[in-house]
């Protein structure tokens, strides 16, 4: 088998070809084992081929795979609505369901400028909201998502985002000063009459695994609902139990208006949400937004609602603070002894060490961590506008003693890079 008739736009973490996997680990067709840290890129968070999931594909695939909606309804695609509904922050009570992430963001922007007929959207340094057009003009977290793409939609404007560490300042510093510069944007760049929405990742995610501050979310409420404009916030990488909360954004007391989904919503299959009250998706017209697939597809979303009734069942989200803990008192500990490691940070298993050499961030170091890492096994994905940010995002049912393995590679690794 060869690379060589899939198109080289991908890049690859490892180039292993995978037989088969089952929680943490993937195996190749000769039988080695490794232990996956990314999920996917934090899609597999039940672990992978759960059997509840597994189950309920191959139940839902001998029965009806596909439905178009426009067409016919399936009922799995109303009970996953009714099984989302409890997880909802409060008043948001209605669904578009689609394929990807990117999506349903840019659903969610379409949603925004119809529903208060203005063209603006305001998001974040560092941020990542995918790879369509609208998606890419809205993400800053690496020129190469956009080089030879340029120009891009317009209508955008990008804040700082409150990346404590990289400025080098206090929490609360990095927030005032973040809240300074973004009411500088709306008085010089994007009027609020004329903004429809922030858009945010309540934990930047591509752009260096930064949790928001819970001061910052809670202004941006404030501002949102002083000049009217939406707050949409994207969950896709942080929702789903990863954070240690349901939603990462619970932990500000906050409630966005329109809240997207996806990854950890269907453990593989290609799903995303944009939810949002009732009637604020009533400013849409009937057609004015659809898709061939999104909410057709029987087997996806029986497969959504098993991934979320296992989150419930087995206590993923519990798991995932009580784990993301013990993760990171591992890490700290090794932060203290390898000065590499300029910070830890995190909620629950989304957590990023920040390689630095010198005082500046060091992108060699971190490729070189990684790989020394994917050598002994353990695959770790990194991240930041500087690449210098290895990112720990294990599947959600992972345990004391692979945690253990885990950092017990890690730290090895961190030894044969250093010797
Ligand atoms: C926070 C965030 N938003 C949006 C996206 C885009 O999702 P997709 O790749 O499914 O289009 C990603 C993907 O990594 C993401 O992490």
């Amino acid at each position: 088998m060869s690379l060589q008739n899939l198109s080289p736009a991908w890049s690859h973490l490892t180039e292993i070809v995978v037989d088969h996997a089952e929680g943490i680990y993937l195996y190749d067709a000769q039988g080695h084992r490794y232990i996956d840290f990314t999920s996917g890129i934090g899609v597999t968070s039940t672990g992978h081929c759960h059997p509840n999931v597994v189950r309920a594909i191959q139940e839902q695939a001998s029965k009806l795979i596909f439905a178009q909606v426009n067409c016919a309804i399936p009922p799995q695609t109303l009970e996953l609505a009714e099984t989302l509904l409890p997880l909802m922050p409060k008043g948001i009570d209605c669904f578009f369901f689609s394929n990807s992430g990117a999506e349903a963001i840019e659903g969610a922007v379409k949603l925004a400028k119809t529903a208060t007929g203005r063209p603006n959207v305001i998001a974040f340094q560092g941020s990542f909201h995918g790879r369509t057009a609208l998606a890419m003009a809205l993400t800053s977290s690496k020129t190469t998502y956009r080089v030879g793409y340029q120009p891009l939609p317009s209508g955008v404007f990008f804040a700082p985002f409150p990346y404590a560490y990289r400025y080098g300042w206090s929490e609360d510093e990095a927030v005032d000063f973040c809240l300074r510069e973004l009411d500088l944007l709306l008085h010089t760049q994007t009027a609020p009459h004329e903004t429809a929405a922030i858009l945010i990742e309540p934990v930047l995610g591509e752009g260096g695994y930064v949790p928001a501050p819970p001061r910052f979310l809670q202004a941006l409420r404030q501002i949102c609902d002083e000049h009217g404009m939406l707050l949409i916030l994207d969950e896709i990488q942080s929702g789903f139990g990863r954070t240690g909360e349901f939603w990462a954004h619970t932990r500000s007391g906050i409630t966005p208006d329109v809240l997207i989904m996806a990854k950890g919503i269907a453990s593989g299959m290609p799903m995303s949400a944009i939810a949002a009250p009732r009637n604020l998706m009533e400013k849409w017209q009937v057609g004015a937004h659809g898709g061939t697939y999104g909410g057709g597809n029987a087997v996806v979303m029986a497969a959504a609602i098993a991934t979320v009734k296992t989150i419930q069942q087995e206590n993923l989200v519990a798991n995932a603070r009580e784990m993301g803990e013990y993760l990171k008192d591992g890490l700290t500990e090794l932060e203290g002894r390898f000065p590499v490691i300029g910070d830890v940070r995190g909620w629950g298993l989304m957590v990023a060490t920040e390689f630095v050499k010198d005082g500046q961030p060091s992108a060699d170091l971190t490729k070189a961590v990684s790989k020394a890492s994917l050598e002994r096994n353990l695959m770790l994905l990194t991240c930041g506008s500087y690449a210098n940010v290895i990112r720990w995002i294990p599947p959600l049912v992972v345990n004391r003693a692979q945690i253990d393995e885990s950092l017990h590679i890690f730290n090895d690794a961190l030894e044969s890079v250093l010797s």
